[in-house]
């Protein structure tokens, strides 16, 4: 037998933010008439410790098994008020939240009756919601306490220091015969203390490392495999340069360090025509070789295959310009050295390196964006033309050496871990981080983490705080001994599972798999309950958690039961898309109260049957908002919404609807005018305001 259904509505006043602007006993009278609702109450102040326990009272001796709150915005109470239905013996995911606050009283303020009706609407889109709801449960994965490091440069030899440090074991895998990378090649690396040689920090950093009993280290030596998931890898490693012996290592999380190199300007400049056309990187190996002494009259020019379309600064150019620059006057105090810059991009500390190189001598010599130095060859010496923009002169500089700042790319292993990890890499093969903000040395899959060059140009201090960031994301689930996942995840019925393969193509987080038979099965701790999965399977086998299908339709058609053709029904991500809508509350801007949203986690949950739905119910319009690009917080997710909408466009065309009434919106958390304007444009052009 089904047990019967009974929900709990709690209104809250929150002092007047509410009631000063809405009927909240209308609300909570009105509530009591929906269908299965077993009990409504006003409350003052529903999330002070008072409300809270009269909260969980009700829900004992209601025997309620399903509780609605309509207040403030879920994206700061929520977590509150599952805690205590939580404590009150109810499975939190029972719990649906619905914010007539942010997004009716406080954007409403001059109409009580519109607002009042708006708040009894959406309390019964989260009781339609609600009745559906099914408990979830937080997922926990075991993670064991070794870490492999790939690349066995600064940051490599850091992090697996790092990791050893807290009692965790480390491997650290290079494919050179010797530890060091590009620090092998570097003269000296100075700071704000003054400088030190790469040698001296290399010897002291190797000597570390392998006095340190939880550091094992594999030099040359080849990655042949990599299968798995946090607190499950099974890496193949073949020693010798990849010809021998195979060793096997069975770990739970990995730390990508794997460097980069120059991008040669090839065809540029002279350089591989004229020997004395060199790079940074070839003059740095000058210096430590100390063959510098009487190289004459030096010119350096910046921003070589970098500041241009395919690619942005190569942020360490300038700073290691200047450092060599002053390196070459001292061994040579009579020759020239002139830099060519287009900007000179350094960081606050680095701005000492400046005033000590003019100090020196060291000219430096600003050119056009749009007009880079020209080099020739005169009476077999090198002549480079610049424009200074500073002085407004153009100088004719002959140079005995000329020394390219050239942009860099990921390392040449990039392609293959790449795909043995399964994760993602720019066009010049640096790996991409999660978030910007939110995982900046984190990869989309949780475990992996990544530090130094292997994402982009570093200098050596930034490299090595990367490392200890990167060291720390993968200790974090080793500490623990385990991750744990939200419940709010996919789930797939194998039942009308035509085993396209596509949801696992494309989970950005690789937590479906598909075995030998191509059946797909969720790791669910790997899920991170975004449902593009879900949205996008064509035999509607996924669901998610808190999200199904059935659940979202139920709040559509409850939105829609009275008065369609006076609504716009949206779909909003609850991320920054819910954070904009939440800032126009708080912002107190007004705008017309015909909308009616749903909360989805990521705008990629949204399928084109929920618009559909939407339309044939007769909605005025359809509004989807997520974050903006690229700051989706399930990575691709923005992307496949979008393509998703064009191709609902399509659908809705054929069958006669009217494609401008379906809208997108990008909105940062903190654009509460965007989605306002995006409120009051829509209404407008759709003739409800
Ligand atoms: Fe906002 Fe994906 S989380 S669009």
């Amino acid at each position: 037998m089904s047990e019967e259904i009974r929900v709990g509505v709690f209104v809250c006043d929150c002092g007047s933010n509410i009631a000063g602007f809405v009927d909240v006993p209308g609300v909570v009278e009105y509530a009591k008439t929906l269908p299965d609702v077993a009990f409504a109450d006003e409350g003052r102040w529903s999330c002070s410790v008072d409300y809270l326990s009269k909260l969980q009272n009700a829900v004992k001796e209601q025997k309620l098994n399903r509780v609605v709150i309509a207040s403030c915005t879920p994206r700061t109470h929520e977590p509150l008020f599952k805690n205590s239905v939580r404590e009150a013996g109810l499975n939190p995911y029972l719990l649906e939240f619905v914010s007539i606050r942010e997004q009716v009283s406080w954007v409403h303020m001059h109409d009580r009756e519109a607002a009042t009706l708006k708040a009894k609407e959406m309390v019964k889109m989260g009781v339609a919601k609600a009745r559906l709801l099914e408990e979830g449960h937080e997922i926990q994965l075991p993670v064991g306490q070794d870490a492999m490091i790939i690349g066995g440069g600064i940051a490599g030899m850091n992090a697996a220091l790092a990791v050893a440090k807290q009692g965790f074991k480390a491997y650290l895998v290079e494919r050179k015969p010797e530890l060091g990378g590009l620090l092998k090649e570097l003269a000296v690396i100075s700071g704000e203390h003054g400088e030190m040689t790469a040698a001296d920090i290399l010897k002291e950093r190797v000597s570390q490392v392998e006095a340190d009993p939880n550091v094992t280290v594999y030099t040359d030596c080849v990655i042949e495999a990599v299968e798995g998931y946090i607190g499950n890898y099974k890496v193949k490693l073949k020693l010798n340069g990849g010809s021998d012996q195979n060793v096997d290592l069975n770990i739970s999380t990995i730390v990508v360090a794997t460097g980069m190199e120059e991008i040669a300007p090839e065809g540029l400049f002279l350089y591989g025509e004229d020997e004395r056309v060199i790079t940074l990187l070839q003059l740095e190996k000058k210096l430590k070789e100390n063959a510098v002494s009487g190289v004459g009259d030096t010119v350096f020019i910046s921003c070589v295959n970098s500041k241009n379309e395919q690619r942005g600064c190569c942020n360490i150019g300038c700073h290691v310009s200047v450092k060599d620059a002053v390196a070459l006057k001292k061994a040579n105090p009579d020759s020239k050295v002139y830099i060519c810059y287009r900007d000179m991009s350094l960081i606050r500390e680095e701005h000492f390196a400046i005033d000590a190189a003019k100090q020196a001598g060291v000219k430096f010599l600003r050119f056009p964006d749009a007009k880079y130095p020209e080099v020739s060859k005169v009476d077999g010496r090198l002549m480079v033309k610049v424009q200074d923009i500073l002085s407004g002169r153009e100088f004719e500089l002959p140079a005995d050496l000329l020394v390219l700042a050239t942009a860099f790319k990921g390392n040449e292993t990039v392609q293959d871990i790449k795909g043995q990890l399964k994760v993602s890499a720019s066009a010049d093969g640096f790996f991409q981080e999660r978030h910007i903000k939110l995982g900046p040395v984190d990869f989309a899959a949780d475990g992996l983490a990544l530090a130094g060059c292997a994402k982009s140009p570093k200098t050596f201090k930034e490299s090595c705080e990367e490392s200890l960031a990167a060291a720390m994301r993968v200790s974090i689930p080793m500490a623990n001994g385990h991750i744990e996942a939200e419940g709010i995840v996919a789930d797939i019925d194998l039942t009308d599972c035509t085993k396209c393969g596509l949801c696992a193509k494309k989970c950005p987080y690789g937590a479906i798999r598909v075995n030998e038979n191509k059946e797909p099965a969720v790791i669910k701790a790997l899920c991170k309950g975004c449902g593009l999965c879900a949205a996008d399977c064509p035999s509607n086998s996924i669901q998610i958690v808190h999200f199904s299908d059935e659940q979202i339709l139920a709040a559509v058609e409850a939105a829609l039961e009275d008065n369609p053709e006076k609504k716009i029904l949206g779909f909003i991500c609850h991320w920054c898309a819910h954070g904009g809508v939440d800032m126009a509350g708080v912002s107190r801007l007004q705008y017309p109260p015909v909308g009616r949203m749903i909360r989805v986690m990521c705008s990629a949950r949204v399928s084109i049957k929920m618009i559909e739905r939407a339309f044939e119910l007769g909605a005025a319009g359809v509004l989807v908002a997520g974050c903006e690009f690229p700051t989706c917080h399930y990575i691709s997710g923005n992307y496949e919404c979008e393509k998703r909408i064009n191709r609902a466009k399509k659908k809705l065309a054929k069958k006669g609807y009217d494609v401008d009434k379906l809208w997108l919106t990008w909105c940062s958390a903190a654009d509460g005018p965007k989605y306002a304007n995006t409120m009051r444009d829509m209404a407008k052009q759709l003739g409800l305001s």
